[in-house]
């Protein structure tokens, strides 16, 4: 008998440098995750269309840029599939179908959108079709290789949902075509907030720089940042975690918990009656380390174009493959004729 792992499917956008955010709400999970799963670990560029205006180069750049922090982060292309998101065209075949089973209303229900399109500042009548149907195209990704799990950050829980139930729409009506996902968020860590703003979640797109840590940020750069991280002004200090009382403090320390990889427990065990200068200290030493090697394994990847070209056409095959198959599924429900087997 052949015991098969459950699915996995993950993926980030190459809409900009990448951030501790992203680090500690996904990637750093997704090499332990090889163990109990089989993995896909795809390159969203199709979505990044939906932020990039000007110059296809710098998405190009992009592009390669995230695949060498996959590998950075310990995904082994013998163990996952890891792709590029616009070389498997059935994503865009099934994003299609998908917007036919999609509600305008439930579209416009997400959070995401409804602050993209405030902080755009743009008119209704300029907001493109592509920034309300986002979520859809998350769908197809996900449900086309019959997911079970998908490991994301807080602000990716919506999508999720909204994926299950496109998925349990159509099934409802055409049998058994999708698997119902389920979100993998983590109690801590899942939404890394920004370091001047505690209330707002950190962001590639953030304007203002001196609220985010970037992976390929330098020491200079991190320690400034930390520094500067807003806290609280409770006398005597004190540090415990709760994110209404102490937004600051509480992200600093799940910060630390990520990158030591340490129980927030038993960091508050140590950091007893340390004062917050002193703790910000070490969250710069454990952040420094913890990217340094991240940063050495991204270098060496990211020097070799031709490798990662290779990982990503490898990748693509074998999507293609799996993809086929739920899109052959689903076009034979239809009624529709697929074009590999006429
Ligand atoms: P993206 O590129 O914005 O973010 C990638 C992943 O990082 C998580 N994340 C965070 N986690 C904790 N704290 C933060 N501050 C933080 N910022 C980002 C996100 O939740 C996400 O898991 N639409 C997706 C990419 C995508 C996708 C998919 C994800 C496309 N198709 C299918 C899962 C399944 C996005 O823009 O993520």
């Amino acid at each position: 008998m052949i015991l098969t792992k459950p699915i996995l499917f993950s993926a980030v956008q190459p809409s900009g440098n990448l951030t501790l955010g992203n680090y500690i709400g996904t990637m750093r999970h997704w090499s332990s995750m090889q163990n109990n799963y089989d993995c896909l670990y795809c390159v969203a560029d199709l979505h990044a269309l939906t932020n990039i205006k000007k110059n296809i180069f710098s998405l190009n750049k992009l592009i390669l840029d995230t695949l060498s922090f996959y590998l950075a982060c310990g995904v082994d292309p013998n163990k996952s599939i890891i792709f590029v998101q616009s070389h498997v065209y059935q994503h865009s075949q099934l994003n299609w179908i998908l917007n036919c089973f999609s509600e305008f209303s439930e579209l416009l229900r997400m959070t995401q959108f409804k602050t993209k399109r405030c902080s755009n500042n743009t008119s209704v009548k300029s907001i493109k079709a592509a920034l309300l149907n986002y979520p859809i195209l998350m769908a197809a990704d996900i449900l086309l290789y019959q997911t079970n799990f998908v490991p994301v950050g807080e602000d990716q829980k919506q999508h999720i949902e909204l994926t299950r139930n496109i998925a349990r729409r159509v099934n409802y009506l055409y049998g058994n075509i999708f698997t119902i996902p389920e979100s993998l968020i983590t109690q801590y860590g899942s939404k890394i907030m920004s370091l001047l703003e505690p209330e707002k979640k950190m962001s590639k797109s953030d304007i203002n720089h001196k609220n985010v840590i970037y992976l390929l940020d330098d020491m200079y750069s991190i320690m400034l940042k930390i520094k500067n991280a807003v806290t609280d002004s409770e006398i005597p200090s004190k540090i415990y975690h709760d994110i209404n009382k102490k937004p600051g403090i509480s992200n600093l320390l799940e910060i630390l918990s990520a990158v030591t990889n340490k129980d927030i427990k038993i960091l508050l065990k140590e950091l007893e009656g340390v004062m917050y200068s002193e703790f910000k200290k070490i969250v710069i030493d454990c952040v420094y380390k913890c990217l340094n090697n991240l940063q050495k394994s991204y270098y060496n990847y990211r020097s070799d174009e031709s490798y990662l070209k290779k990982i990503a056409y490898d990748g693509a095959i074998k999507a293609q493959l799996k993809s086929k198959k739920t899109l052959k599924n689903i076009y034979d429900k239809l009624g529709l004729i697929a074009f590999e087997y006429i």
